[in-house]
């Protein structure tokens, strides 16, 4: 999509969503029959964890909310999902949405389709949050260290299933050394790498046969499945290529689990990143489970990759100008890194991220607190279209990266504030 297109695209977004009538915070609470766990859980949650500050800092307009402010469209949001758990279900694949974009029990409970079943995530604290809001069969899909047995066997013990990751011999002594209470055996996931370049075991590797065997044919594990997470499809640049990773990735774990069955292992097969799970090749109806995650935002990224349409990117970060500074023909803006993250940098003509409705400026520098925004290329700043207080909505590059840096999120829709979800952190 041309830039241009891209950015144009965003004031008929607004336009749309602010004339949904239907998605309003009312009608959630009015419909127990499709969400009632959701219902129920945001007015408990808003009220356990939001400090008196933020409680009265709460307001129910967007455009009155203190900035910078992250925001989550909910019924965008709410789409992506369903859309995911609706190809999936066609495919007839397991979905175990990742939870690591949002880390929200009420993004977990909309990405389950409200099962709060199968699901991925990155930390042990998420891990235990999600334990802790009514989640089950948990998968703790980054490579499990010796310093993290005696917490993985503590949620191994607590949960009906929570898995871990592996992808090294030296791992198994350590947790078989844990003896599991209330006949428990250990869950594992063997991670294997097919050309994603990150972690796990290298597939064609003869060690990574032996691993999945020797997890396999042990009395104190059960092999859950063989884990490969495709990120090498963010180093694409068209959808065939993306397709093509996709392709790759599941014939070799296709094969690597036949060959295991071949000696009498059965086990699952796991692949999945949000584009090829955007982009499903057909073939990906003979994995087991997939796990993606960054769909339920998604973000510029993804636009540029061609995972999703620009009206599928569900998060913004509101901003506000603060100072005019003339003699550079600058915005200040207070949106620093800390409020957007720097992951956008060097990687869009808009700079640090994409600025709604304004392609005649851009985000050229961040500092912790500040924003700086010049005219575009060939452009002189117009002050007066910008007075102070004018309120900017910052599209983020990278969506996991841009709510990390927040600790409370402003779900709305259109104008109104349905709700804030308050993420889980740290590890
Ligand atoms: C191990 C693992 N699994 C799944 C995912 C989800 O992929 P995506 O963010 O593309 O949805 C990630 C993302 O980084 C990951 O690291």
């Amino acid at each position: 999509m041309k830039w241009s297109v891209f950015v144009g695209h965003w004031s008929q977004i607004n336009r749309k969503v602010s004339s949904r009538g239907s998605y309003n915070h009312r009608s959630i609470q009015q419909q127990p029959a499709t969400r009632p766990e959701l219902s129920q859980k945001v007015v408990n949650l808003s009220d356990d964890r939001l400090s008196f500050f933020e409680r009265m800092s709460e307001s129910r307009l967007v455009s009155e909310l203190p900035s910078p402010a992250f925001l989550v469209n909910l019924p965008t949001a709410q789409r992506n999902a369903d859309r995911m758990l609706e190809r999936f279900r066609q495919l007839r694949v397991t979905l175990r949405p990742h939870m690591k974009t949002h880390k929200t029990l009420e993004g977990g409970v909309i990405m389950t389709g409200g099962t709060r079943r199968c699901i991925a995530v990155s930390t042990l604290a998420e891990a235990r949050f999600f334990a802790d809001g009514g989640f089950d069969d948990i998968l703790y899909a980054f490579p499990v260290s010796a310093d993290k047995v005696e917490q993985c066997a503590i949620l191994t013990e607590r949960l009906e299933v929570f898995s871990v990751l592996v992808s090294e011999f030296d791992t198994l002594p350590r947790l078989a050394a844990r003896t599991l209470a209330k006949g428990k055996v250990w869950h594992i996931w063997l991670k294997v790498d097919c050309n994603n370049g990150r972690a796990g075991v290298f597939v064609d590797q003869p060690e990574a046969f032996d691993l999945a065997l020797k997890i396999g044919r042990s009395a104190a594990m059960k092999l859950d499945g063989i884990y490969a997470h495709c990120g090498n499809t963010y180093h694409c640049h068209s959808v065939a290529e993306i397709q093509a990773v996709a392709e790759n990735t599941t014939e070799k774990i296709l094969a690597f689990c036949s060959r295991l069955a071949e000696v009498g292992v059965t086990t699952r097969s796991s692949i999945g990143s949000t584009p090829s799970c955007s982009l499903p090749v057909p073939r990906m109806g003979a994995l087991s489970e997939v796990h993606p995650g960054n769909y339920f935002f998604y973000d510029v990224q993804q636009l540029h990759l061609g995972s999703c349409r620009a009206e599928d990117v569900a998060v913004r970060v509101l901003t506000r100008v603060v100072a005019h500074i003339r003699h550079r023909g600058q915005l200040l803006v207070d949106c620093g890194w800390t409020a957007i993250s720097l992951h956008g940098h060097g990687r869009l003509p808009s700079g640090y991220a994409v600025i709604q409705d304004h392609p005649e400026i851009r985000l050229v520098e961040m500092s912790q607190e500040h924003g700086l925004i010049d005219a575009s290329e060939g452009q002189e700043m117009d002050f007066e279209k910008f007075p102070l207080g004018a309120a900017l909505f910052l599209i983020p590059y990278h969506s996991c990266a841009a709510a990390a840096m927040h600790s409370v999120y402003h779900v709305h829709d259109g104008d109104t504030v349905l709700e804030t979800w308050t993420p889980c952190r740290g590890w």
